[in-house]
């Protein structure tokens, strides 16, 4: 269930799939003085996202959401023809949420036939979900630029649960120039744990038990951390022992890396990142929890 912030009652939703409607609604608010907000999402929004529309309206005077189910950033034996579709109900969810425009563009819109031009974060690209999704970064990073330029925000808002797409979105705005900040908002979890995602509607009931296994295993390593766990190989094992202690649960990863670069630790460090990816049934999950080091006594 979608609840509105306060004081959205009186703001008018525009919503188009055209980038000419984008760009003069943009600058006219531009030219009035105001901050642009740009929420990029492939829709079937839930309360994820609009906590980041949220912010976006706290942050920012003039709020853009796009959804666009990006093509380029699945495989071949992913997702992309059944997921979830629901333009009608995410433009209401937008207009209660208080959004000012809505973008929600054809796929020749955003892709000519002919493309030549991608945009690709070397590295980033390639480990952990870029090395079970090959090719997903470089349609992600392509995309985010291209919906960068025709919204021209001041600032783009995306969810924490993404961590690694977060991580590049931000280096590549810094190394391209690009004139926004990126802003990251913390991942929104169920009572019980379990990260809000627009594929949980394909959980099954005993999925969504058997799914909580992912943020308890993170959550386990936080504990194990803050209790003076150091030794990150154990530790990981610990979290892949709980994680596979239902048989419906196939791991692609479960590991610690440094929260700033992703990169594999050979012993704990200040600043570090539990990830992991698995799959529920036939439902491909992927979650995360930040993990510090206690300061010394
Ligand atoms: O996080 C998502 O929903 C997508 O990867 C994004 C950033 C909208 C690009 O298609």
């Amino acid at each position: 269930m979608l609840t509105a912030p306060s004081g959205t009652k009186n703001r008018e939703l525009r919503a188009t799939d055209r980038i000419e409607v984008v760009r003069t609604a943009v600058s006219d608010a531009r030219g009035r003085g105001l901050r642009i907000g740009c929420v990029p999402t492939m829709g079937a929004l839930h309360a994820g996202h609009l906590s980041l529309i949220t912010a976006a309206r706290e942050e920012t005077d003039f709020v853009v959401v796009t959804i666009f189910v990006n093509p380029t950033q699945f495989g071949p034996n992913e997702d992309f023809r059944q997921y979830p579709r629901t333009l009608n109900e995410d433009i209401e969810a937008c207009r209660q949420a208080g959004v000012d425009l809505v973008f929600h563009p054809e796929t020749g819109t955003i892709y000519g036939q002919d493309d030549r031009t991608f945009v690709e974060v070397a590295g980033l690209s390639d480990i952990l979900e870029g090395e079970f999704r090959p090719g997903h970064f470089r349609g992600v990073a392509t995309v985010v630029t291209k919906l960068l330029n025709i919204t021209s925000p001041d600032c783009a808002y995306f969810g924490a649960k993404d961590y690694q797409q977060q991580l590049l979105i931000r280096r590549m705005c810094r190394e391209l120039h690009l004139p926004v900040e990126v802003c990251t908002k913390p991942t929104v979890r169920e009572p019980d744990g379990l990260a809000l995602s627009s594929r949980n509607r394909y959980l099954s009931d005993s999925e969504r038990q058997v799914a909580l296994l992912i943020s308890q295993s993170l959550q386990l390593a936080k504990q194990l951390v803050s209790d003076g766990e150091h030794d990150i190989d154990s530790i990981s094992n610990k979290m892949l022992h709980h994680l596979t202690s239902s048989p419906s649960v196939s791991v692609d990863y479960a590991t610690i890396r440094n929260a700033e670069t992703l990169e594999e630790l050979s012993s704990a460090c200040h600043s570090m990142v539990g990830l992991i990816a698995a799959r529920v049934g036939k439902t491909r999950l992927i979650d995360n929890m930040l993990i510090d080091l206690p300061e010394p006594r």
